[in-house]
């Protein structure tokens, strides 16, 4: 079974006499201890998909259809106070600016101790103390950190802090959106490594959230990609990476660079704009930007087709059997 089973999710925002369908019936699932990357360009609808499933988004703007399992349970129709619980226990978010979450004003161990605390109220603050330590000897972070303020931590400290503070409780889920793209490279890097050694540490599934297709090649086993709302294609990432199939997919790994001694390949970007999400084009949404478009891709939407084992796209060229994914 599926640690997470997303099903037909879909989310429309109603904001300044405005809808905007941000997510058109996504369906995805996610095997415990394997990785998903999550990858599209700024505005296909990202951190609306995990904003949803994590219950975050706008209650009065935002409408949500469709359901989410964590291990079996529904999380869409869940009572609120089950939802913190899973929301630290069984599944955490790390997010790019997840040290807004800190105060300012407050010395970093002392306020996640309070967090802890405050879950677990047995605990003494020795204890407490201990814990925190332990988390940031997990992240690479010096002890010495408990005693610092917010401002005094570089971005990589801070984000490390971050992924610390998701692991506070054991979750068995833990989903980083764009949570190291501010960072210099080398930092970037050298975090990556650190998830990947912690997440087989502690047996930890992974969904990662980026637009950057490279961070997915060297650290997630599968893939999906999400444009304009839409899941175009999804598969282990060996296979999409190498034999892609649809042409948005072979766009955005046309746009990123290589770097091999022989090749010296100019970057080829994506011609054109993400639609309009409150007046999206009839057929294929990728149709007015894809080269190959035609009649049929204007006029239907194409269908999840399944391609080898486990690669499914929505695409009318490539064959493929007629087989929703996760059907
Ligand atoms: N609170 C909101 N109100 C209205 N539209 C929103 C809101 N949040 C996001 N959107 C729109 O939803 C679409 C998807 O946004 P988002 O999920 O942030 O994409 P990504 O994370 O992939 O960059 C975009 O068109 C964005 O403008
Ligand atoms: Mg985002």
């Amino acid at each position: 079974m599926a640690l997470l089973s997303i099903k037909d999710i879909s989310v429309t925002y109603h904001s300044g006499g405005r809808h905007v369908k941000a997510l058109n019936g996504i369906t995805l699932d996610v095997n415990e201890g394997e990785s998903l990357g999550i990858v599209g360009e700024s505005g296909s609808g990202k951190t609306t998909l995990i904003m949803a499933i994590l219950r975050l988004l706008p209650k009065g703007t935002a409408e949500i259809t469709g359901e989410a399992f964590l291990n079996g349970k529904e999380l869409l129709s869940m009572k609120d106070g089950e939802l913190s619980k899973i929301r630290w226990e069984e599944m955490a978010l790390v997010f790019q600016k997840s040290m807004n979450a800190l105060s300012p004003v407050h010395k970093i161990g002392a306020f996640m101790n309070d967090i802890y605390r405050n879950h677990k109220s047995e605990v003494s603050k020795n204890d407490g103390e201990k814990r925190i330590k332990e988390l940031f000897e997990l992240v690479n972070l010096s002890p010495s950190v408990y005693d610092l303020y917010p401002h005094e931590l570089s971005g990589g400290m801070m984000q490390r802090v971050s992924i610390a503070l998701s692991l506070m409780f054991n979750p068995k889920l833990l989903i980083l959106d764009e949570a190291t793209t501010a960072l210099d490279v080398v930092t970037q890097t050298q975090i990556l490594e650190e998830i990947l050694s912690l997440e087989k540490k502690l047996g930890i599934t992974r969904i990662m959230i980026t637009h950057d297709i490279s961070v997915v090649a060297s650290t997630c086993k599968n893939v999906a990609v999400l444009y304009a709302g839409h899941l175009l294609e999804v598969g282990p990432t060996c296979e999409v990476l190498v034999n892609p199939i649809h042409s948005y997919t072979k766009g955005l790994i046309n746009s990123f660079p290589v770097f091999d001694n022989d090749i010296h390949q100019p970057l080829q970007s994506i011609g054109g704009f993400l639609p309009d999400l409150s007046s999206p084009p009839p057929g294929c949404i990728f149709a007015p930007r894809c080269a190959r478009a035609c009649d049929i891709c204007r006029q239907s939407k194409p269908e999840m087709k399944k391609y080898e084992q486990g690669h499914y796209a929505a695409c009318h060229f490539a064959g493929g059997e007629n087989n929703v994914q996760g059907s």
